[in-house]
C-alpha cells in the first residue's frame, strides 16, 4: 500500500466508532468506517465505566470493520478536560513546553501532577508591564481518567499511539479549509452526543475557543421519559419519530412540547458559549455554525440555533475533502453515518499532522 494509514477510534456514551484513513499522493482515503452500540452506562459523561463493556464493543468492532491495524488514536471530552485561553510568558516553543507544568500550576482546578498537558499558542501580545507573552489555549486533562480510558482500548488488544481531544479532531475533519489563512471566517462548530457537546470556535483550523458542554441527546430522551411516564427506550423512539414526521395526536404533540422545552435550554446553553467567546477581546463575529453529531439529527435543532444565534448553521460534512475507498457502506449509509463520522475521522486526520 503506498502511504500510510491511521484509525480513530471515538468512544461515545452510544456507542463506539472508528474510521480508517489512508493518506498518499495529496489525497486522503476513508478505508474503513464501522461502529458498535454500547450498552446503557458503559460510558458515563464522556468516562468509561464499564472497561468491559468498552472492550467488548471495541473487539466486536475490530471484528466486524477489519481494520488494517491495531494502532489507534482516541479522543477525550468530559468534565476532567478543561481547555482555558491563558497568556503565558513568552518563550521558545520547546522551553515553554518545558516549564508548562510550572507554568500553569495556578491556572487549573487540578493538581499538575495529575495532569496531562498540552498548549496551544495563538498570537503574541504585550502585557500591560510591556512584557512579551504568548496567548493560547491550554488542555489539562486528569491522567487517571485519560488512563481510564486507555485501558478499555488496552483490554480490547488496542494499541494506542495518540490522546487528542475530541474538540481538536472536529475542527479537522469539519472545518472549511477552502477558506484556510488570515482572512478565513471565523467559524463555530457544534458536535452534540449524547451526553457531551463540543463546541469550538476557530479560525482558518485554529482553534480560538473550546468549551466541552455536558449536555446532548440523551438529556432530550430522559425529559420525554420523565415527563411522558414512558420507558427511555420509547422515549428515544418518539423523540427520533418526531425528527422524522410532524406531531401526530395527543400524545405526540405533548412529547413534541417536552422536545422543545428541552433543546430550548440547550439552545441557551451554546448560544452562551457563543456569546461568551463573542464578548472576549478582539474576537471576531462568527460567520456560520455548522452541525455534526448523532444529536444534530433532532429537527428544528439547526433552525432553533440560527434564530437564537443569528447565525447561519449547516451540517457538517467530515467526507468533504476525503475521497471515498472501498468501505462496503451504500451511499445511503455514507449519508446516514456522515454527523457520526466527526470525531473518529478528525482523530485518524490528527496522526498525519
Ligand atoms: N434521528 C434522530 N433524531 C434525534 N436524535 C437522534 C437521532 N438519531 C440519533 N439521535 C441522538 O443522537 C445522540 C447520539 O449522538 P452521538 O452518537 O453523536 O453521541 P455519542 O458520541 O455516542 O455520545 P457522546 O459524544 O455524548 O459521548 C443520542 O442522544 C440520540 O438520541
Ligand atoms: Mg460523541
Amino acid at each position: 500500500m503506498a502511504g500510510r494509514s491511521a484509525i480513530g477510534l471515538d468512544i461515545g456514551t452510544s456507542g463506539v466508532r472508528a474510521a480508517e484513513l489512508s493518506f498518499g499522493k495529496g489525497r486522503v482515503t476513508l478505508e474503513k468506517f464501522g461502529q458498535v452500540a454500547l450498552p446503557d452506562g458503559a460510558v458515563r459523561d464522556g468516562e468509561v465505566v464499564s472497561a468491559d463493556a468498552v472492550a467488548a464493543a471495541i473487539k466486536q468492532l475490530w471484528t466486524h470493520t477489519k481494520f488494517s491495524s491495531k494502532k489507534v488514536v482516541i479522543g477525550v471530552a468530559n468534565q476532567k478536560v478543561i481547555v482555558r485561553q491563558v497568556d503565558l510568558p513568552w518563550m521558545p516553543g520547546n522551553e515553554l513546553k518545558k516549564s508548562l507544568a510550572f507554568q500553569v500550576s495556578d491556572l487549573i482546578p487540578m493538581p499538575v501532577e495529575a495532569a496531562v498537558l498540552d498548549f496551544h499558542p495563538l498570537e503574541e501580545r504585550t502585557g500591560e508591564s510591556g512584557a512579551r507573552l504568548v496567548r493560547g489555549l491550554l488542555v489539562a486533562a486528569s491522567r487517571d481518567m485519560v488512563n481510564t480510558n486507555l485501558a478499555a482500548v488496552l483490554k480490547a488488544g488496542l494499541t494506542p499511539v495518540m490522546v487528542d481531544l475530541t474538540s481538536f479532531a472536529v475542527i479537522r475533519s469539519v472545518a472549511a479549509f477552502d477558506d484556510l489563512g488570515v482572512g478565513a471566517p471565523v467559524e463555530a462548530l457544534v458536535d452534540v452526543g449524547a451526553r457531551i457537546t463540543n463546541i469550538i470556535v476557530h479560525q482558518g483550523g485554529v482553534p480560538k475557543f473550546v468549551r466541552i458542554l455536558l449536555m446532548g441527546g440523551q438529556d432530550i430522551t430522559d425529559a420525554v421519559a420523565e415527563r411522558m411516564g414512558v420507558p427511555q427506550e420509547e422515549a428515544e423512539a418518539m423523540k427520533q419519530r418526531l425528527s422524522a414526521e410532524p406531531a401526530d395526536g395527543f400524545g405526540a404533540q405533548a412529547a413534541d412540547r417536552v422536545v422543545d422545552a428541552t433543546m430550548a435550554a440547550f439552545v441557551d446553553e451554546v448560544r452562551g458559549s457563543l456569546d461568551y467567546y463573542l464578548a472576549s477581546s478582539g474576537s471576531a463575529p462568527i460567520a456560520r455554525l455548522t452541525l455534526t453529531g448523532g444529536g444534530a439529527r433532532l429537527s428544528r435543532l439547526a433552525d432553533r440555533l440560527r434564530v437564537a444565534t443569528r447565525i447561519p448553521v449547516e451540517p457538517g460534512n467530515p467526507m468533504h475533502s476525503l475521497t471515498l475507498g472501498k468501505t462496503g457502506l451504500s451511499p445511503e449509509q455514507i449519508a446516514f453515518v456522515q454527523p457520526l463520522a466527526a470525531v473518529p475521522v478528525g482523530l485518524a486526520l490528527g496522526a498525519a499532522s
